[in-house]
């Protein structure tokens, strides 16, 4: 269930170009949260909350830990918040990756882009605590860019890809596909671009996408994360209904 609560800020640290890593105290988020779920967050001075996701939980620690690149005046203003200021969150916010239909046999396939890669994080660690075997790739601007790879490593194998190649493959996530073991279901979230280009390299596979497209209120109410699905079901909204949906579910 959501809920308005404020979370303490217990770390901040830049951890690549752009990007931060922020540790987060609660009682309540740290125990309900799910991966695929994300944190509604009001920034001082800003009237829209920011949507991000959560990228791992300690739940003997209560901690939620967040990633998040900053490219706007929310999250410039989110990076500036110290340690033991208060964040004020809607949250866990959005349904989560489906994962209950998964057995110890299942091998997944993880794909992250940019700020897409954080959720697929916390996913990976509930994966490999049940047994489950985890590929991934991600995929970043450039070296400058690239966080968490040693992270990713000990869930499985990792490809790492940059556009301008200046660290591991160089390309789109899809373009290292052909190194990637069999697998039965995958799991992603980047840009909407990424998104259709993975669902096109799989057609045949189980897949689950996750949109981070821009949000309005983010409470079901002013239209503003309409999607359009391929189904009957007519438009869904991504805040509600999201951000996860099954590939091929909604038009890119
Ligand atoms: C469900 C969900 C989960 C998300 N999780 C994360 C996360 O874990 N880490 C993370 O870094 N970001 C995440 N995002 C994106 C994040 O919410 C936006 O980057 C943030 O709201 C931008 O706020 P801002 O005030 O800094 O930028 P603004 O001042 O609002 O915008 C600055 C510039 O960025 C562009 N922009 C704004 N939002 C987005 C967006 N969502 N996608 C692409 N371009 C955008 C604007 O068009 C503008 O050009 C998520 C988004 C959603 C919907
Ligand atoms: S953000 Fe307003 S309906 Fe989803």
């Amino acid at each position: 269930m959501i809920k308005k609560v404020s979370l303490e800020v217990i770390s901040s640290q830049y951890i690549a170009k752009d990007t931060v890593e922020m540790v987060l105290k609660n009682d309540y988020i740290s125990q309900d949260a799910v991966p695929g779920q994300f944190l509604h967050i009001s920034v001082v001075g800003h009237t829209l909350r920011r949507p991000i996701s959560i990228a791992a939980v300690d739940r003997h620690k209560q901690t939620i830990t967040i990633l998040f690149k900053v490219i706007g005046l929310g999250t410039q203003a989110l990076a500036n918040y110290q340690v033991g200021s208060l964040v004020d969150v809607l949250g866990p916010s959005g349904n989560g990756f489906p994962i209950e239909q998964l057995s110890s046999e299942d091998t997944v396939l993880l794909i992250g882009g940019g700020i897409g890669v954080p959720p697929l994080y916390y996913l990976g660690t509930a994966l490999k605590e049940r047994g489950i075997k985890v590929q991934s790739i991600i995929g970043f601007q450039s070296e400058a860019y690239v966080f968490y790879e040693q992270a990713f490593q000990q869930l499985g194998d990792t490809y790492v890809v940059t556009n301008d190649g200046s660290y591991g493959y160089k390309g789109f996530v899809t373009d290292v596909v052909d190194k990637i073991a069999p697998f039965d279901t995958y799991y992603s979230c980047g840009p909407a671009p990424m998104l259709q280009a993975v669902t096109n390299a799989f057609p045949h596979k189980q897949g689950y996408l996750s949109f981070e497209e821009r949000m309005g209120r983010g409470v079901g109410a002013c239209l503003a994360c309409v999607i359009e699905t391929n189904d009957d079901a007519g438009y869904k909204k991504i805040c509600q209904d999201g951000p996860v949906f099954r590939a091929n579910e909604v038009k890119i």
